[in-house]
């Protein structure tokens, strides 16, 4: 179905372990079910992809991403169609322990994007070559950050990088509420010298989600953490 204009989202963090792979699948199958849009989820995290892993995909899949990136033009037969949630994925290798050039996913995004609405890639943290092929391959990112100091800080260098690429850049604010001591909204965006774009709650249930290979948007549609990514694809979809 050509015609569409996919627009590519990247979920970027100069840190790990700040849920980038929570927000991206749980996002991506948002704008799906609740949203009606025609979505590709892409796993750019090379060495550590886990979006397959947490869609609880246990068959060894083909590393759609890599045949992609070595001929972007087979790109769509490189798209694995997970049967339970009916995504569409471009799946990372779970076995490959190199990292991988990501020049050509540029390339394997503007092949590609008129046959959806949105492109969601999940990525490494990275502020080196990988952060710049992949705000090179996005319309837009979304910067994944926790409200503790070494995180927002180092968040700054991810925030100067796409300034110095054009690439526009929304503020996701994951995890809040953990503890007492943890930055304000303000104080995060005093910061990073951007509004916050949405606030996502630690929610057990995202972490449940996760470890039961359950999404939760899907598992537990109205708890917290789902309310707030559902905000992210509504605002994302209402900009079509
Ligand atoms: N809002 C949330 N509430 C509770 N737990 C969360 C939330 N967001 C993410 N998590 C948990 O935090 C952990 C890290 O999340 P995730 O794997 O999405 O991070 P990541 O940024 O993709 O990490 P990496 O850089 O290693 O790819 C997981 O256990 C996940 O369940
Ligand atoms: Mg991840």
């Amino acid at each position: 179905m050509a015609g569409r204009d996919g627009r590519s989202i990247g979920v970027i963090s100069a840190k790990g372990g700040v849920g980038k792979t929570a927000v991206a699948l749980n996002l991506a199958l948002s704008l799906m079910r609740d949203f009606k849009k025609r979505v590709l989820a892409i796993d750019a995290h090379t060495i550590s992809p886990n979006m397959s892993l947490y869609l609880g995909i246990i068959d060894v899949i083909p590393p759609g991403l890599l045949y992609a990136l070595r001929d972007p033009e087979t790109v769509r037969e490189s798209v694995y169609i997970h049967s339970s949630t009916g995504l569409h994925l471009l799946s990372g290798s779970l076995t490959s322990v190199r990292e991988v050039d990501l020049t050509n996913l540029e390339k394997v995004v503007s092949t590609i994007r008129g046959e959806y609405d949105f492109i969601i890639i999940d990525t490494a943290p990275s502020l080196g070559d990988s952060l710049r092929h992949i705000l090179k391959a996005c319309d837009e990112v979304l910067l994944v950050v926790n409200p503790w100091l070494p995180i927002v800080v180092t968040n700054l260098k991810a925030i100067k990088i796409a300034d110095e690429m054009k690439t526009p850049l929304k503020v996701v604010l994951n995890k809040v509420g953990r503890s007492r001591e943890e930055m304000s909204v303000r104080e995060v965006e005093d910061s990073l010298g951007h509004p916050v774009a949405v606030t996502i709650p630690v929610d057990l249930e995202v972490y449940r989600g996760v470890e039961e290979r359950k999404p939760v948007i899907l598992s537990n549609p109205r708890s917290p953490g789902s309310a707030a990514i559902r905000k992210l694809a509504r605002m994302l979809a209402g900009e079509v």
